[in-house]
């Protein structure tokens, strides 16, 4: 499975074939436990649901008729809102009878309401709904749906069914629509240059998520986690903590398929380091699009350092250990700029001035840094 593209749109694989089907058969018995020995009338939702409702007729092993209604509501990749009636079904075919509507997916629920509001009024005995996805997020009615196969993010998906303009119903798997490209980029500079408050801003501004190693070990640390009592010590003495521990901590948050569009804080600290996160955003289909570097003079920062350790309550805001940091940040983090630069993309920003002066800089960078495509 990799990426593909239906019209004007790209679509990456979400969900797999073994997924749909135990769905499907976790459903079909489901339906049979509610139903015992009595015959049921599935009705079809067409279009979409005709290759689940043919997969669940295969695993159901009670009586049941199949009746089909095809109602609108989509174009494109949002619901219209407004649910019409295409195909109906004769009302005797329905009535007194013990009703499962088979639905491919429910979002917002207005073809739900549609369906239910329709079928009452031809007075079957019962009516239950089944559905394969479901998108809890997207959901505004109160109606309870009786047999979910998979709940599902707030995504627009495709196949085994389900169309976008028609097309990509007979994809056995899955696909999500792909997500427009969020820039990923780090933060770089010397201890003090002002990268977490600015981070802060473009995280706010932008929408991106903030993975700062700072946060991520004082997080670990006052959980006591395994990672965080290790870190500590390193810490404690100003030293770097070491790649392993780091790198656990990160690919955690990479992992996550809902994350986009990264501004990492405090690392890479190492070019093995950027090594390994090349690799880590690689293998997730991402690419790191710049490096910003906040300059700021050394006297400053010490000055800067000391004023912090006054309030921060940070253990490593005093003037020795301020000192070896800036050491350790010439001679082991330095280089990662020219790891970067080789690469085309070294941005440099003075960061003397305001903290808005400063964040206005780095927004003009990033309005003119081109997104690369992996
Ligand atoms: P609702 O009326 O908002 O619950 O939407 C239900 C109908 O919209 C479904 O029967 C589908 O035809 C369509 N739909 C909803 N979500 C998706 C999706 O993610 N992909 C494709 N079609 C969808
Ligand atoms: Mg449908």
């Amino acid at each position: 499975m990799k990426e593909i593209q239906l019209h004007d749109k790209k679509f990456v694989p979400y969900i797999d074939k073994e997924s749909i089907d135990n769905a499907v058969k976790k459903l079909a018995g489901e339906i049979k436990d509610y139903a015992q020995n009595e015959p049921v009338v599935f009705i079809v939702v067409l279009k979409g649901s005709y290759i689940f409702a043919a997969d669940l007729a295969k695993h159901y092993s009670g009586e049941a008729v199949f009746e089909f209604y095809r109602l609108k509501s989509y174009e494109g990749t949002g619901s219209t809102g407004e649910v019409k009636i295409i195909v109906d079904i004769d009302d005797e075919l329905v009535k007194g009878k013990k009703l499962i509507v088979l639905e491919d997916i429910v979002d917002t629920g207005n073809t739900l309401e549609k369906i239910i509001e329709e079928l009452q009024a031809k007075q079957p005995e019962s009516l239950k709904i089944a559905t394969l996805f479901y998108k809890p997020e997207a959901y505004k009615k109160d109606y309870p749906i009786d047999f979910i196969g998979m709940e599902i993010p707030n995504k627009f998906i495709v196949g085994y069914g389900l169309d976008y303009d028609e097309l990509g119903r007979n994809l056995p798997e899955v696909y999500r629509l792909k997500e427009n490209r969020m820039i990923d980029l780090i933060l770089f500079g010397p201890p003090g240059a002002g990268k977490g408050t600015q981070a802060q801003i473009l995280k706010d501004k932008l929408g991106l998520t903030y993975i700062a190693t700072g946060d991520l070990f004082r997080h670990h640390i006052k959980n006591k986690t395994d990672l965080g009592v290790k870190a500590q010590a390193y810490i404690d003495r100003g030293d770097l903590v070491p790649d392993e521990i780091t790198i656990d901590m990160i690919k955690e948050i990479i992992a996550d398929p809902d994350a986009r569009g990264f501004i990492f804080d405090g690392f890479p600290r190492t070019v093995k380091q950027a090594e390994v996160l090349d690799q880590l955003m690689a293998d997730k289909d991402l690419i790191i699009d710049a490096l910003l570097s906040i300059n700021v003079p050394e006297e400053r920062l010490i000055k800067r350092l000391l004023e912090r350790g006054k309030t921060s309550g940070r253990s490593d805001d005093n003037e020795e250990t301020i000192k070896h940091r800036l050491d350790q940040y010439h001679t082991k983090t330095e280089p990662v700029k020219d790891y970067y630069k080789a690469q085309g993309k070294l941005y440099e920003i003075d960061g003397v001035g305001s903290i808005d002066e400063v964040n206005q800089r780095i927004l003009d960078v990033i309005s003119n840094i081109k997104l690369r495509e992996k």
